[in-house]
């Protein structure tokens, strides 16, 4: 029973305060036999305050040596005319980590489908691999002046043939369906990344394909999302559907996502930013940092047992309307941890009863 060495960067704005809730499940979860030691690293604005640059060596160093990272958010207007934005910081960590794949899951039960704006009764359950290392946000040359600007969109073969089999992986332990997102019809980037997916994809005679321009994916990610299964796509179309297929669960406050590599350790982020606007108030949706939690506790700790707990939980305190604000609940960021971890520990001494 080794000890899991787990480095934390909680970030800024409402980063600490969702962080805490999750750390608080993972804790109420440990006694179940986890054990594992937390390093605080200071990441983001954080670190601009106490060092001047958002990702310090030493920071640095504790995420690569560690087992798995976990990170809120970071960023926000204190530090948006920094020389050095905090976003930079998380650019820089995910590029010097080779964490070339972000695997963001929307999965919502029929039951749960109450918080959606959209009238889909149905249980919705797709991943989108987003390809994160590369593409126009680390494209050169890259350039601002005062009368002109550009980026860059770059992509070579083995940046998307390595992101394209971890979705086909993926495709193979779930519904055995990958849908290329990209924009084919103008981008040289685009028809590369076609190319090379159907490649990948003779390699997996038993997974089914198809493709989708970038806009029709966005319609039908809020017209059909219980037909998707696998998206894989670049790291821009990435960054925006995640945001939408997110608000399919009512909030942007709920979605996970591990970030990988070759090997090395994962790391686990929500999906969303550090939102300034209700920072603060103690009403942040903690649900996606819980979520991580969860999914760390099973990619890197190969604990499937108490993920499930913690899905478990989140889902079954939901059902009762125990949420923040942002899913039209009235309780704090707190009150929803807190009844997740009464919910688990129920749950574990009616497992214990049952194995005695
Ligand atoms: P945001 O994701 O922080 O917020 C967008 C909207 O969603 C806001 O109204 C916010 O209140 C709401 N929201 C997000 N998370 C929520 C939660 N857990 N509970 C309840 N409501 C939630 O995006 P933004 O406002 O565009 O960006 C704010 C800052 O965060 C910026 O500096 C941005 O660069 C940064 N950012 C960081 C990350 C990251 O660290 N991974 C991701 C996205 C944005
Ligand atoms: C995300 C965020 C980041 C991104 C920003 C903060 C650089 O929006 O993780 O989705 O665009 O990748
Ligand atoms: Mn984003």
């Amino acid at each position: 029973n080794k000890q899991a060495n787990i480095t934390v960067l909680q970030g800024d704005y409402i980063g600490p305060e969702i962080m805490k809730a999750g750390l608080a499940v993972l804790k109420a979860v440990s006694s179940e036999g986890f054990n594992y030691q937390l390093n605080f690293a200071p990441f983001g604005g954080e670190a601009i305050d106490q060092f001047g640059a958002p990702l310090p060596d030493s920071t640095l160093d504790a995420a690569s040596s560690a087992d798995a990272i976990l990170l809120a958010a970071v960023g926000g207007p204190k530090w948006d005319d920094n020389p050095e934005r905090p976003e930079n910081g998380l650019l820089q960590l995910r590029k010097k980590l080779n964490l070339f794949a972000n695997i963001r899951p929307t999965e919502i039960t029929a039951d749960a489908m109450k918080y959606s704006p959209l009238k889909i009764y149905q249980p919705v359950d797709f991943v989108i691999v987003r390809e994160l290392t590369s593409g126009i946000y680390f494209g050169k040359p890259r350039e601002l002046a005062n009368d002109g600007a550009f980026d860059t969109m770059r992509y070579t073969r083995s940046e998307i043939e390595r992101v394209a089999k971890i979705a086909f992986d993926m495709a193979v332990q779930r519904r055995q369906h990958v849908t290329l997102v990209d924009k084919s019809n103008v981008l040289a980037t685009s028809k590369l990344w076609e190319k090379v997916f159907h490649e990948v994809a003779r390699g997996y005679p038993n997974v089914e394909v198809d493709r989708l321009y970038v806009d029709a994916a966005a319609m039908k990610l809020i017209s059909v999302p219980n037909q998707f299964d696998v998206i894989l796509t670049e790291n821009l179309f990435g960054d925006i559907l995640s945001d939408e297929a997110a608000e399919i669960t009512g909030s942007l406050g709920t979605i996970p996502s591990m970030s990988k590599g070759a090997g090395g350790p994962v790391l686990y982020e929500p999906i969303h930013g550090s939102a300034p606007d209700i920072a603060g108030k103690g009403i942040a949706d903690p649900l996606s940092m819980i979520r991580c939690v969860a999914m760390m506790l099973k990619y890197s700790f190969n604990r499937s047992d108490l993920s499930q707990q913690i899905l478990d939980s989140v889902d079954a305190v939901a059902s009762q309307g125990i949420n923040t604000p942002d899913r039209g609940g009235d309780s704090s960021t707190q009150q929803v941890t807190n009844k997740i971890i009464d919910r688990l520990q129920k749950n574990t001494k009616y497992s214990r009863y049952i194995k005695n």
